[in-house]
């Protein structure tokens, strides 16, 4: 495999995988296809926009005819589809547009693909990145260890049902995927991954949204009483394990990725208050008055939890990272990165942000 397209690429989860394809395989051409919407930034892949073996694309997932040129054109073998509609706040606000870019950005990527391979699947891998989101919620009850994982987390064949229209959409895509295999032979694989943290996150998804503000001092907005539960993983062991799915993956297969790491909302923002106060050099618990407590998110899952036992089985993956490990990295990043977050939350974000803030 030679030509792979990577969708997405200049978002957070997508600039590192397009990152770590680039300079770990200089025999493959990576094509990064983005429409650069509010959450795509070039800045994101500044180290390695000269390689001579990456090429970026700017086009929208939805246009088909040129998705098919770009297949055409860079004679695309492998396909990792990351670009989407990633916002559960903003899938509430504007539906459309989660339903037009994932469910129908999904579908022409899946058509251009089928038409491009032409039944020649030799080779050839599409493989679509989804979410922990689309099995909906599980209760905070969870079995005691040593008792094995269970129906107490999200497995491969946990059932779907979707509660967001962010999760809805991408459950319906990944019907699309599983349907293009079952129904053309398309060789597909779908994962399923929780919460991602770490650098070049935009700030509207909590992890950076709440460091940017307690740098600068501005409220931080715990949606209800902050109980919801999230199981959280550091980014590039989602990159590694992207990269090991894609090349060493089953056809046709699903598989969950998680970081074996629930943490409730209110003990990260406490995690978080302690690591800047202290990397700022203010006594730790100095930005505590900053919580706020607000209107809870419209049908807020309670807690994601997944079982990610197959994919360390079957191909030996585990997270690297201890969270607190990680939240620290993270920090410092951000802190290290301020003209990142100025470029990007200046203009028409800040905007935006003080509205649904307001609207609260
Ligand atoms: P992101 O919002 O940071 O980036 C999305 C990227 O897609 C942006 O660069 C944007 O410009 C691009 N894009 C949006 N609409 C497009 C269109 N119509 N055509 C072409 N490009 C378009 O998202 P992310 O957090 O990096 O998530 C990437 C993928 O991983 C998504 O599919 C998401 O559902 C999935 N995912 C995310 C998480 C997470 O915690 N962030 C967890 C599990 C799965
Ligand atoms: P988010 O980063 O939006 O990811 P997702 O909703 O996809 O899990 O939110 C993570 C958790 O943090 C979620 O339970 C909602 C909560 N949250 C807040 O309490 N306040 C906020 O301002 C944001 C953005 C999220």
């Amino acid at each position: 495999m030679n030509n792979i397209l990577i969708t997405g690429g200049a978002g957070f989860i997508g600039s590192h995988v397009v990152r770590r394809f680039v300079n770990k395989y200089p025999q493959y051409r990576i094509i990064n296809l983005d429409a650069l919407t509010y959450a795509g930034n070039l800045a994101n892949l500044d180290d390695i926009k000269d390689k001579p073996n990456y090429t970026f694309v700017k086009a929208d997932i939805c246009d088909f005819e040129t998705i098919c040129a770009v297949f055409a054109q860079y004679a695309i073998d492998g396909v990792i589809h990351l670009a989407a509609e990633s916002h559960v706040d903003r899938s509430i606000k504007d539906p459309f547009t989660f339903a037009r870019t994932n469910v129908m950005g999904t579908l022409s990527l899946l058509q251009a693909a089928k038409h491009h391979w032409a039944g020649d699947w030799a080779d050839k891998r599409f493989y679509h990145i989804s979410t922990d989101e689309v099995y909906g919620a599980l209760d905070l009850d969870k079995p005691e260890p040593p008792a094995p994982f269970g129906s107490a987390f999200f497995r491969e064949d946990t059932p779907y049902a979707p509660h967001s229209p962010y999760s809805a959409s991408k459950a319906a895509s990944d019907h699309f995927v599983r349907a293009f295999h079952d129904t053309y032979g398309l060789p597909t694989i779908v994962t399923n991954c929780s919460n991602n943290y770490g650098p070049y996150q935009f700030p509207e998804k909590l992890i950076p949204l709440f460091i940017n503000n307690i740098c600068k001092n501005k409220p931080l907005p715990v949606y209800g009483k902050g109980e919801n539960v999230r199981d959280w993983l550091y980014v590039e062991d989602h990159a590694r394990a992207i990269d090991l799915i894609f090349h060493r993956g089953r056809v046709g297969d699903t598989y969950n990725i998680g970081g074996f790491n629930e943490w409730k909302n209110i003990d990260i923002v406490r995690l978080l208050i302690r690591t800047v106060d202290r990397l700022l050099g203010r006594t730790e618990g100095t930005s505590d008055h900053l919580i706020t407590y607000v209107t809870d998110r419209a049908g807020h899952d309670l807690r994601y939890a997944i079982d990610s036992t197959k994919l360390k089985t079957e191909l030996g993956w585990e997270p690297s990272l201890q969270f607190e490990e990680g939240i620290e990295k993270t920090v410092r990043w951000y802190l290290e990165h301020q003209e990142w977050m100025e470029n990007i939350t200046s203009g028409d974000y800040e905007k935006y942000y003080e509205e649904m803030y307001q609207n609260r």
